[in-house]
């Protein structure tokens, strides 16, 4: 009998971890990884190069619509201006429509572990396994920040904190698929684990639905 690609959805707040569990768990599994913070942060970017608004609707449906592969690839995706012009596009209904097509026929294409902040709630429903990654506000930006150093950026931590809560908050906040965990998600809080423990209990929680 034909079975539904596996699908597993991993969402969770910036920096809690989700995106090395991602990876990881689509490497062990032979599944596609596909990380849909990419398509926002692509979308923003092209907005702002073209010296728009990522607050313009206009601008941000059209830069979404155009979305070219070769944006998901550009080495200027991770800056501050990208995360915040991100979460700005990301909260506008019709961005979220034009890059929702993309998303559902990944994973039904081949399946894969897809990482976001709605894949539970709205891209993927029926997904097999769905994980809600958290972590302590402090774990998170101190985790953001080491990662800013190690880039060389030399910035405070409290700076690190308070662009991550505006980020958060307006993901929470938004009235289209706003960030939450799904109903059936998993919540697993890695606070206290670092990469390696908290892939070995996404491993087992994983296995005991996938078993079922
Ligand atoms: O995961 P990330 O930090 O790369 O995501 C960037 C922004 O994109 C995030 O602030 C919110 C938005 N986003 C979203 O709204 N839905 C998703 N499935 C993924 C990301």
């Amino acid at each position: 009998a034909l079975t539904a690609p596996v699908v597993i959805a991993v969402d969770g707040p910036a920096a809690a971890g989700k995106g090395t569990l991602a990876r990881r768990l689509a490497a062990e599994l032979g599944l596609p990884y596909l990380d849909t913070g990419l398509l926002y942060r692509a979308t923003a970017r092209r907005v702002l190069l073209a010296g728009g608004l990522p607050t313009d609707t206009a601008a941000a449906e059209a830069a979404a619509r155009t979305l070219e592969a070769a944006d998901l690839q550009r080495p200027d995706l991770r800056g501050p201006d990208v995360d915040q012009g991100a979460s700005q596009v990301a909260a506008q209904p019709p961005v979220r429509a034009a890059l929702l097509d993309f998303q559902r026929s990944f994973a039904a294409r081949h399946g894969g572990v897809m990482d976001g902040r709605d894949i539970g709630t709205v891209v993927c429903p029926d997904a097999r396994v769905k994980l809600f990654v958290t972590a302590s506000p402090e774990a998170r930006a101190r985790r953001r920040w080491l990662e800013r150093q190690a880039r060389g950026e030399s910035i405070p931590l409290e700076e690190v904190a308070q662009e991550m809560a505006v980020r958060d908050a307006r993901d929470a906040a938004r009235d289209v698929a706003p960030m939450k965990p799904a109903e059936d998600a998993i919540l697993l809080d890695t606070t206290e684990l670092d990469a390696e423990a908290a892939f070995r209990e996404a491993w087992q929680l994983i296995q005991a639905r996938l078993d079922v």
